[in-house]
């Protein structure tokens, strides 16, 4: 497959770095960069020679500023739908996969970019990282598991309050409320997380895989496929609603959306 949207790398020690790649929206998650990363990752969950995912930002300002609010915004109830069974397709593989996946968090990190992060195993957030979960200031949810996993990470009452909110995170904070395990600094930061990574590439994968599969099993991803169906039917049923239209038509406008009382 001819990769548009991802560089690959390797660092050694079975490291391998995915990078996305669209700089003109801030690496945003479109349709096409999403199935990129569902064919890319099930590549190296395959590949004996990759021991560790690392998933970062192409540039230096951003992560994933989150989804294409152009290309989603005219989307109808089950084209919705199908976008958020695509985020899930993708952010089970980063959960699930037999190999561990750390998320380096460069910049910008909002809406599918936190949830990205989160789908990974841990996150390591650069000092200039930004995060959060600013769908309902589109009229919309979190469709790529946010709903699910952010709670896990900072606990349910701030993931409540950061997806009720839209508000954003800073590194420090986010190190603070259990969202990013280490903050590094700004300067060289894709080297340092692979320093840091290298001790987790020389251990046994076989070792390493047993652990993450009985890790995952005991922190309840049980019903896991149940409770995403009900996120990306949520998250599809918001599409078409007039605070949704007014929102994402705002964000393109570049103007403040006026939202209307409860619709659904
Ligand atoms: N979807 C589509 N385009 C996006 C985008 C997104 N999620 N995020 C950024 N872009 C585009 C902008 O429209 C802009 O394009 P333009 O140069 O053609 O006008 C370009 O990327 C640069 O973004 P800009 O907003 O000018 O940069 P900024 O530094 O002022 O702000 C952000 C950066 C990330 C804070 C801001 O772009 C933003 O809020 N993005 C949306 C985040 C979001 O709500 N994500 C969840 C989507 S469900």
């Amino acid at each position: 497959m001819t990769l548009k949207y991802l560089l690959l790398e390797s660092a050694g020690f079975g490291i391998r770095i995915v990078k996305i790649s669209r700089p003109q929206t801030l690496n945003a998650l479109n349709t096409s960069v999403l199935q990129e990363m569902k064919e890319v990752l099930k590549k190296e969950a395959d590949d004996p020679a990759t021991r560790v995912i690392i998933l970062t930002g192409d540039g230096d300002k951003s992560f994933i500023a989150g989804a294409d609010i152009s290309e989603i915004k005219d989307k109808s109830e089950s084209d919705g739908v199908q976008f958020a069974q695509l985020g899930h397709e993708v952010t089970k593989l980063l959960e699930l996969m037999p190999k561990p996946t750390i998320a380096a968090v460069n910049g910008y990190a909002l809406g599918g970019g936190t949830e990205i992060a989160i789908a990974c195993d841990f996150i390591i957030a650069s000092e200039k990282a930004v995060f959060g979960q600013p769908e309902v200031s589109l009229g919309i949810i979190p469709g790529f598991g946010g709903t699910l996993r952010l709670a896990k990470f900072v606990g349910l009452p701030r993931a409540k309050e950061l997806i009720f909110s839209g508000r954003r995170v800073k590194a420090d904070e986010a190190y603070e409320i259990g969202l990013a395990n280490h903050v590094l600094p700004a300067e060289n930061f894709l080297s340092q997380v692979v320093e840091f990574v290298k001790m987790i590439g020389s251990q046994s994968c076989s070792a390493i895989a047993q652990s993450k599969k009985l890790l995952n099993e005991f922190s309840e991803t049980t019903g896991l496929n149940f409770k995403l169906d009900a996120e990306a039917l949520a998250f599809g049923r918001l599409f078409g609603s007039e605070d949704q239209r007014e929102g994402m038509t705002a964000f393109v406008e570049k103007r403040k959306p006026k939202f209307k009382g409860l619709e659904i």
